[in-house]
């Protein structure tokens, strides 16, 4: 029997993956009180590197620390160098055969009001943000600036590379929707939507100066409100992936050697960003997206799909009209490959749920997978401000999870 293709190696400029299955980013709100990856943080991405996967994504690493979302987020300024050195130095002992991208945020007007400054480019405020406050073009250019500085820092402490976060519904994303409809440097007009992804790239690029590092992107393709990235205008939801198509091609261009499919935001539509028990539909939509993408790149840009923790060994009940064996991660993972409709495979929440998906697969130990049921109470920590993880799997988080239930309930 041939191999599964999640098991088969890729290419990525000067690298060769072992296997095409990914970490996502999954931020789990556990840095320090600095920014720093704290020793929960330490125990968790050790747990993904000794798990095998050829890509391995840093969570979401906010490049100032003004505006955040959580309280706990990573940050990546010059003081943070030194502790994600050794962090970076740590992880690579453990497994020197994968690449480790930091993706580089700024969480703009979803940043949380009560702990931080929530910032919107856009003078007309999105529905429900507008205590954020109005940013002119000098304000913007500084945000730029810590953008590449980052990155720099982001090379300069051995990661392989960043993925300039444009996706979630975080500040990259609210500059590039056609929601940003006023003229100004980075608004309006497509052309100026899109100079922002591309002048950011190219600053990326040239500060960093080196052939080797890998600089990729996770965009939403269709944000799926109106809008939103993906949609046909400011005031309209009608899907037009037209943009989409040219921001990727654009970034391409640039040097992007990877982009990472992603649907919705997390803060206005959850289940599209990731689907759901209800709407298990969207992993296939998800699978869409990808197809969109990897047509309009060259095939040495790899893309990168999310939304596949729903399907595990083939048995979610979310899922009906479908055997079981002609629905499970091996499943589709092997056919989008062979079918070129991705390159890379990403887990989410299965990460969390079981961080060796790579390395029990290529074992053919794949009935000891611990798989993700879609509960999605590990988004409860998040949202609670409080360090998370699998809620189901780690009993840790078990015992927290009741415990804030129970603190909701009295
Ligand atoms: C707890 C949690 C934290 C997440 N953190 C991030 C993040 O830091 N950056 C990001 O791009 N996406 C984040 N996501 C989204 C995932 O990376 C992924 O795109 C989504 O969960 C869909 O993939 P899945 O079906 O494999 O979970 C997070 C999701 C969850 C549930
Ligand atoms: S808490 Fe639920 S959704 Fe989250 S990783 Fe664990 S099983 Fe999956």
């Amino acid at each position: 029997m041939t191999q599964n293709a999640l098991l088969s190696t890729v290419k990525i400029k000067n690298r060769v993956l072992p296997n095409r299955l990914a970490v996502g980013a999954m931020e789990c709100d556990d840095g320090d009180s600095e920014g720093n990856p704290s020793a929960s943080t330490y125990a968790r991405y050790q747990k993904y590197f000794e798990g095998g996967a050829g890509f391995i994504s840093l969570e979401a690493i906010t490049c100032q620390r003004k505006s955040m979302s959580s309280i706990n987020q990573l940050s990546i300024l010059p003081e943070n160098a030194k502790a994600l050195e050794s962090f970076v130095k740590t992880l690579k002992a453990v497994n020197p055969d994968n690449v480790f991208v930091f993706q580089l945020t700024h969480s703009g007007e979803v940043s949380h009001p009560a702990l931080s400054s929530p910032v919107r480019v856009t003078k007309e405020p999105l529905y429900g943000f507008e205590h954020a406050r109005f940013i002119d073009e000098d304000e913007f250019a500084v945000i730029m600036d810590e953008w590449v500085e980052a990155a720099k820092i982001a090379h300069a402490v051995g990661a392989d590379g960043v993925d300039l976060k444009f996706a979630g519904g975080y500040l990259g994303s609210q500059v590039l929707r056609p929601f940003n409809k006023h003229d100004w440097k980075y608004g309006g007009a497509w052309e100026n939507r899109r100079r922002f992804a591309f002048d950011l790239t190219e600053r990326v690029t040239q500060a960093v100066n080196d052939p080797d590092f890998l600089v990729g992107s996770k965009i939403s393709v269709y944000e799926g409100f109106p809008g939103g990235q993906g949609s046909a205008g400011p005031d309209t939801a009608l899907m037009d992936l037209s943009e989409s198509i040219d921001l990727v091609k654009g970034l391409e261009e640039r040097g992007m050697s990877f982009i990472i499919e992603s649907a919705g935001a997390p803060w206005h539509t959850e289940p599209l960003s990731k689907p759901d028990k209800a709407v298990s539909f969207g992993a296939y939509e998800h699978f869409y997206f990808q197809k969109v993408l990897r047509d309009a790149l060259k095939p040495e840009t790899l893309v990168i799909g999310t939304g596949n923790s729903l399907f595990r060994d083939g048995t979610h009940t979310a899922f009906t009209a479908v055997a079981p064996e002609k629905n499970s991660l091996q499943f589709w993972g092997d056919k989008n490959i062979r079918e070129g409709i991705v390159d890379i495979v990403s887990l989410g929440r299965q990460s969390l749920a079981d961080p060796a998906v790579a390395k029990k697969l290529a074992e053919n130990h794949a009935e000891e997978i611990n798989w993700c049921i879609g509960c999605d109470n590990c988004t409860v920590f998040l949202r609670e401000q409080t360090p998370g993880g699998c809620a189901v799997y780690d009993r840790t988080f078990t015992e927290k999870l009741k415990e804030i239930k129970a603190r909701k309930k009295a």
